[in-house]
């Protein structure tokens, strides 16, 4: 039986990852696969159904631990999707994330030449997520999944990522995340901003009218678009020792440096919002969900207490652009499904030990566009929105060593300056995942 919510969502259609939050603790691994044999292809995508689970609220995933299975274009091509209803995906889709990487900010070190490979080539078709709680059960997990390709000929494993959660609890640079996040109608799913009332289904899921009152351009056939999500996701390197070593050079001493961190981030690394507790971390506060998300920027205009250029007020400036009525910031949210990779710096170290760390950055949503592009080139690499054209994001813009970052002060500002990039992509791959009666009609192909 199919169950609908009121606002009419097929929760029992949608693969799990787009409605929900990952475990915490949580370890995972990334599988990318090419297809090389379009009946393997469709053989894999039939082993692959029974292990995906829905998006009906449960507390625990039905097969112990949460499979997101996505497509890039060329997987769908190498699938045999008619080429009428692969022109039918949203164009920055088929150009794929490398193509896209000049306007991205993608450039220098972390331009596609210097991608992991095969990341960006063509040789990406099927991106398969595996999360779960605990080793033993993604481990269950994963050998269903390995099975599922590696008694295939004709399906090649091409790149494998494992994540897991830090012991900290913390990304890399020593701060919580994933605690923005937008509620979605007919998810189940209840705000964390009670600020920020949920978003239509149409923002995320594709088949359903979005913030505008429309439907989306949906994929065709309806079989295949509907209830499917865009998926974007980045390995990102995060170079933590530069950034311990920055911080350190401009502050007086230890709090400062604490003190300089949050401002970049517009949250204390315990995840409590500048917004609310401006001069000092709040751990209670950072590990409340009730009211760690609750907080406004309208009343902050100069950004005294979160800067206009912190990297969270950036990425969803709440209520702070409301004045201006000309950008809904409704249309530029975003699911993050992020994960951490790589072992932590240990505390205090602030030479580089040469290990790979960051962040699989991971966004879901119904339009590729204006929602991840819109935020990275216009809110993230670029400050006209805020009135500094030459301040990108402090944190993740990738600036090029001559950046700088306002933070409002009185008597006078302080600006930091000769910002180095903190942050290398690695690579990445636009991909859609599809509902799963799409799945069904993917593995049932017959051209
Ligand atoms: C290595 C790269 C990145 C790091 C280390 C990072 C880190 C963080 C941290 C610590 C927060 C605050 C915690 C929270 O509110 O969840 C945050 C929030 C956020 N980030 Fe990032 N981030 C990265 C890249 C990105 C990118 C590329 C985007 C979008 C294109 C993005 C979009 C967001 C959004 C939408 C929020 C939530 C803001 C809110 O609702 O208040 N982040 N990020």
């Amino acid at each position: 039986m199919t169950v609908v919510e009121s606002t009419g969502l097929e929760l029992d259609d949608i693969q799990i990852g787009a409605l929900h939050e990952r475990p915490s603790p949580y370890v995972g691994t990334y599988l990318l696969l090419r297809i090389d044999d379009r009946a393997a292809g469709r053989a894999l995508v039939r082993r692959l159904l029974p292990l995906v689970d829905s998006g009906r609220p449960s507390a625990e995933p039905e097969h112990g631990a949460w499979i997101t299975v996505a497509f890039t274009y060329a997987g769908l091509a190498a699938l045999g999707v008619p080429q009428e209803s692969l022109d039918s995906f949203a164009p920055e889709f088929r150009q794929g994330m490398a193509a896209r990487a000049a306007e991205l900010g993608d450039v220098g070190e972390s331009a596609p030449d210097h991608w992991e490979q095969p990341l960006g080539t063509g040789d990406v078709h099927v991106a398969i997520a595996v999360l779960s709680p605990d080793a033993a059960r993604l481990e269950a997990v994963a050998e269903k999944a390995r099975r599922a390709h590696q008694e295939l000929a004709g399906i090649e494993l091409v790149w494998r990522q494992d994540c897991y959660q830090l012991p900290t609890g913390r990304t890399s640079f020593g701060f919580k995340d994933g605690i923005g996040q937008p509620a979605v109608e007919g998810s189940g799913r209840l705000p964390t901003d009670p600020g920020e009332a949920p978003l239509k289904a149409g923002e995320i899921v594709l088949g359903y009218p979005d913030e505008t009152g429309e439907l989306p351009p949906m994929p065709t056939p309806e079989v295949l678009g509907r209830n499917g999500t865009y998926v974007v996701f980045r390995k990102l390197h995060t170079r933590v020792a530069a950034y311990r070593q920055y911080l350190r050079a401009k502050a007086a001493g230890r709090e400062e440096e604490a003190l300089l961190g949050a401002k970049m981030v517009g949250r204390w690394q315990s995840g409590a919002p500048l917004a609310v507790s401006p001069d000092r971390d709040a751990p209670e506060l950072g590990a409340d969900p009730a009211r760690n998300n609750d907080f406004r920027y309208a009343d902050d205009p100069r950004g005294f207490k979160c800067p206009a250029g912190a990297h969270a007020r950036r990425a969803n400036p709440r209520d702070a652009l409301d004045h201006e009525g000309s950008v809904d910031v409704r249309l530029h949210r975003m699911i993050r499904r992020g994960t951490s990779y790589g072992p932590m710096l240990p505390d205090g170290v602030l030479e580089d030990d040469g290990a790979d760390r960051g962040i699989i950055f991971v966004f879901a949503g119904a339009h590729l566009h204006r929602q991840f592009e819109f935020v990275k080139t216009q809110w993230l690499n670029d400050g006209i929105f805020i009135g500094a054209p030459a301040e990108k994001d402090p944190l993740v813009g990738q600036g090029d060593g001559a950046g700088s970052f306002t933070i409002p002060r009185t008597p006078i500002r302080r600006r930091l300056t000769e910002l180095p990039p903190f942050v290398v992509t690695r690579g990445g791959e636009y991909c859609f995942a599809p509902g799963l009666r799409a799945l069904r009609w993917l593995a049932e192909l017959d051209t």
